[in-house]
């Protein structure tokens, strides 16, 4: 008995290091939060978890998994049917008495517990003709004491999938897995904290040098978000749709290097002008060379790549279709798009539909086709935008 428990112990240890490593490396909050519930599952060896994250004075339920459940009505259809809701931290409830004490709350059997303040809320066994029997709820607690969140784990399972109970040895485990959490857990929202505050800081400065020829500063904002929308309308993972937010402000930092006679002469360039104008491209791509992030790395590829043409008739390498990156053929549109549908010193604003006319137009000569299409599809989107953040006349 003792032996073969020593044995299951150390498997058990080495998985939750190896666990307690990949929760630190991963950055992205919706992937974290399945990670932690599914290690917590497979570590103790549960039938169902859940996870609550706080707010202020609530905890807000974020995730659950629940093997019987997913395999009798499927995965899909069981993460369907669950639906948000909050619990007060207090103690009148199970995981709000985790929340409110700081304490790790060990049940046998949630259907007869006596004598505490908290009781159990049998709404979601009733609607899904589930019986939620022993049950094991473990405050996320980080380094400065304190809580992040609450783990709540459902029904042990024996070695011989019999509902069992949670011992002192599951306390432990999970005590260790909850603290790892709720340290990536914070990792992870102080890194969105971080984000947006760079964001801010991207846009302020970007908005700063566009002052020099456009007076609002809002042609960058339009940029990122008309980029962000074609970028998700697209299909593309979200962590690139952020990305592509946070980097296009910076398309044009090149022409910072651009002088004034230039960039504000008030007419059509000469042929010469235009070729230093072209230089704001190449400028942009050397003040953001070298990024040691995937932000900053974006930011200078679509620099150097927002005036190539599908058709190879752009500058500066004369890319063509494909060979263009995929951040330069997004930026594009959404940067044509902006300079027609406004005022330059150069130009006068064009309308709306007339602009739309000349994207479509410039499908697969000037623009990716495909992306073209997606644009004009989100049209109600993108005119959204332009009507928040219009140029003042
Ligand atoms: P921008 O004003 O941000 O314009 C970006 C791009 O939008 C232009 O890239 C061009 O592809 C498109 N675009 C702008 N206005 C029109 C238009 O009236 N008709 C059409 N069909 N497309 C338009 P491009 O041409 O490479 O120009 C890059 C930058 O050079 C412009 O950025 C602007 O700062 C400057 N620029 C371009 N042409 C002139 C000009 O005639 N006069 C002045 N002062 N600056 C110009
Ligand atoms: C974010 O949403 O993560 C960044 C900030 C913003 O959208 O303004
Ligand atoms: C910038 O530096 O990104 C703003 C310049 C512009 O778009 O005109
Ligand atoms: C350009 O004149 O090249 C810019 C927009 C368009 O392709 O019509
Ligand atoms: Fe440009
Ligand atoms: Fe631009």
């Amino acid at each position: 008995m003792k032996k073969k428990g020593g044995i299951k112990a150390r498997n058990d240890v080495s998985e939750l290091i190896q666990v307690m490593a990949s929760l630190t490396s991963e950055h992205n909050l919706e992937r974290l939060l399945k990670l932690i519930v599914q290690s917590a599952l497979d570590i103790t060896h549960s039938d169902a978890a859940s996870l609550y994250l706080r707010e202020k004075d609530q905890l807000r339920f974020v995730i659950t998994s629940n093997k019987t459940l997913e395999r009798r009505m499927g995965k899909k259809v069981f993460e369907s049917t669950i639906k948000a809701f909050t619990v007060a931290i207090s103690k009148k409830s199970i995981s709000g008495f985790a929340a409110y004490t700081g304490k790790i709350v060990n049940i046998k059997d949630v259907y007869k517990i006596e004598g505490k303040p908290y009781s159990f809320n049998k709404t979601f066994d009733e609607i899904n003709k589930y019986r939620s029997k022993s049950m094991l709820t473990v405050p996320l607690i980080n380094r400065e004491g304190g809580v992040v969140g609450v783990l709540q784990l459902i029904n042990k399972l024996s070695n011989k999938n019999k509902l069992s109970t949670y011992k002192k040895y599951d306390e432990e485990i999970t005590i260790s897995l909850g603290a790892q959490a709720a340290v990536a857990l914070e990792n992870v929202q102080l890194q969105d904290d971080l984000l947006k505050a760079h964001y801010d800081s991207i846009m302020r400065l970007s908005a700063a040098n566009e002052f020099r020829d456009n007076e609002t500063g809002f042609h960058v904002q339009r940029v990122s978000f008309y980029c962000e929308l074609l970028a998700r309308a697209y299909g593309l993972e979200e962590e690139y749709v952020k990305n592509i937010k946070y980097a296009s402000p910076l398309h044009d930092v090149g022409k910072i290097g651009i002088p004034d006679n230039i960039l504000k002469k008030p007419g059509r360039l000469t042929e010469e002008e235009y070729e230093i104008m072209k230089q704001h491209t190449l400028i942009g791509g050397k003040i953001l060379v070298n990024a040691d992030n995937d932000i900053m790395r974006l930011a200078q590829e679509l620099a150097v790549s927002h005036h190539e043409k599908w058709d190879g008739s752009g500058y500066p390498h004369t890319l063509k279709g494909e060979n263009i990156p995929l951040s330069g053929r997004i930026t594009a549109i959404a940067d044509v798009f902006d300079a027609l549908s406004n005022k330059r010193v150069y130009k006068p604003a064009f309308p709306l539909d007339k602009t739309f006319g000349i994207i479509e137009e410039q499908a697969g000569i000037h623009f990716d086709p495909q992306l073209a299409k997606v644009f004009i599809s989100i049209k109600d989107q993108v005119a959204d935008v332009f009507e928040r953040l219009k140029d003042e006349d």
